[in-house]
């Protein structure tokens, strides 16, 4: 049994690391979820009435792009098509039921695309399998040859994503895990897509209840819908396949108007850290307003996030998890060649014991199985050298942690650990 290695282009996804996930469509003006007409029975006439004030008007592609970019995130998957049916892109003549054909009257995938060129920023396209509009426009329950009618329709919107934007960093299907006996004809849908689009990552979400499953031999990336961070076992897999957790930062996807329970910067930087500490991406999502501005509380935190990611920039994005190796308390170690990367966790600040609450986490943390020699152990935020003891034959490494500097908390704090070879 062994490991296989993974293709260029699925080792390039791994290192993009952090990824902003968007859910905006017509569902947004509703601001009770994406999944309102479904969950609240909406009839379809009248959902699709929501076309007619969707203007887009706060839309803001380059903002977006910028938003993930401060963040430290590498890449954005947009929904391009959500499971209501409705398309931000235009669907070049497959229907009206497109952003072009609403009061927006533009094609936002086009700016999406040309915003993240302009800040760096990979952009992907996340696009609905099951379509509500479809089903409805044909009949409730769709017959073998609706469904193959559908197919041809999902296949030419899918074209048209991987023919009229330049490159793109991948597709990110969802929907299959409704109609699980269907023969979805995956063969036909990814070969198209690594005609037009060699480079393109595919991933096909497998659902909440089948984390990290393993799908049809095309896909580069399994998902941990709503995870937090599991390793991935390869072992004697055909197929490298990377690992990417997306999370919703409070309880729904698209919009939840009145949803309060969102995540802090402190507990994404915690989920950040773990999901890189097993080798996965994280791809964090925001929901939108009504008409595409992205509201204060998701910009600020990710802001948040994104001074943490500047500060270990060397560390978040590179670096894999070093196997073998065991934290014993609860850390994280990953490596790049011969550096490797201490991720500690619950460390306390220095200072004075009427401000500063109890020292707790500052003194030596220990690491089993580490085999290498060490040089030099030092805090990548300000340089500070760290004292250590190793016994390389027996792989036991302490490392001496000095506690946040008063003034500072950065949740977790990263160590870079050199070794001779
Ligand atoms: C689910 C939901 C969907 C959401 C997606 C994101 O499968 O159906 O609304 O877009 O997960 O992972």
């Amino acid at each position: 049994m062994s490991i296989p290695v993974p293709l260029p282009r699925v080792a390039a996804f791994e290192k993009l690391g952090f990824g902003l996930f968007v859910h905006w469509g017509l569902y947004s003006q509703l601001g009770k979820g994406e999944w309102a007409q479904n969950i609240h029975r909406i009839p379809a006439r009248e959902y699709e009435k929501l076309q007619s004030t969707f203007t887009a008007c706060d839309f803001d592609a380059e903002d977006l792009a910028r938003t993930a970019r401060d963040a430290g995130m590498k890449y954005i998957v947009l929904t391009s098509r959500h499971h209501d049916g409705f398309s931000l892109y235009d669907t070049c003549g497959l229907n009206t039921y497109d952003a072009p054909h609403s009061p927006a009257g533009r094609d936002l995938v086009s700016e999406y695309v040309a915003a993240c060129r302009k800040y760096g920023i990979v952009p992907f396209f996340y696009h609905t399998t099951i379509d509500w509009h479809w089903e409805y426009r044909t009949t409730a329950e769709l017959s073998q040859e609706d469904f193959s009618r559908y197919l041809d329709y999902l296949h030419d919107s899918v074209k048209l994503l991987c023919t009229n934007y330049g490159p793109i960093g991948g597709l990110w299907f969802d929907g299959n895990w409704a109609r699980r006996q269907d023969d979805w004809r995956e063969d036909r849908l990814y070969g198209m897509i690594r005609r037009y689009q060699p480079e393109a990552i595919i991933i096909n979400n497998t659902g909440l209840g089948n984390l990290g499953r393993l799908g049809h031999p095309e896909i580069d990336s399994v998902t941990y819908e709503q995870g937090s961070g599991e390793p991935l076992d390869r072992e004697g897999h055909a197929k490298y396949m990377a690992a990417e957790v997306c999370r919703t930062m409070n309880s729904h996807w698209g919009l939840g108007g009145n949803d309060l329970n969102f995540l802090s910067p402190a507990e994404v930087i915690r989920l950040l850290a773990r999901c890189r500490g097993c080798g996965a991406n994280l791809l964090l999502n925001i929901g939108p307003e009504a008409q595409g501005k992205v509201p204060e509380y998701e910009k600020q935190l990710l802001r948040k996030t994104g001074v943490w990611c500047r500060l270990y920039e060397e560390a978040v994005y590179g670096p894999r998890p070093a196997a073998g190796i065991v934290c014993r308390q609860g850390d994280l170690m990953l490596r790049e060649g011969s550096d490797f990367y201490y991720f500690a966790s619950g460390l306390g600040r220095c200072g004075d014991s009427n401000v500063t609450v109890g020292a707790n986490g500052i003194g030596s943390r220990a690491v089993d199985n580490f085999t290498e020699k060490v040089t030099s152990v030092r805090w990548l935020d300000n340089g500070e050298e760290l004292d250590f003891v190793q016994d390389p034959a027996k792989g036991m490494l302490s490392i001496f942690c000095t506690g946040f500097p008063y003034g500072t908390d950065t949740v977790v704090r990263v160590a870079k650990i050199e070794t001779k070879a």
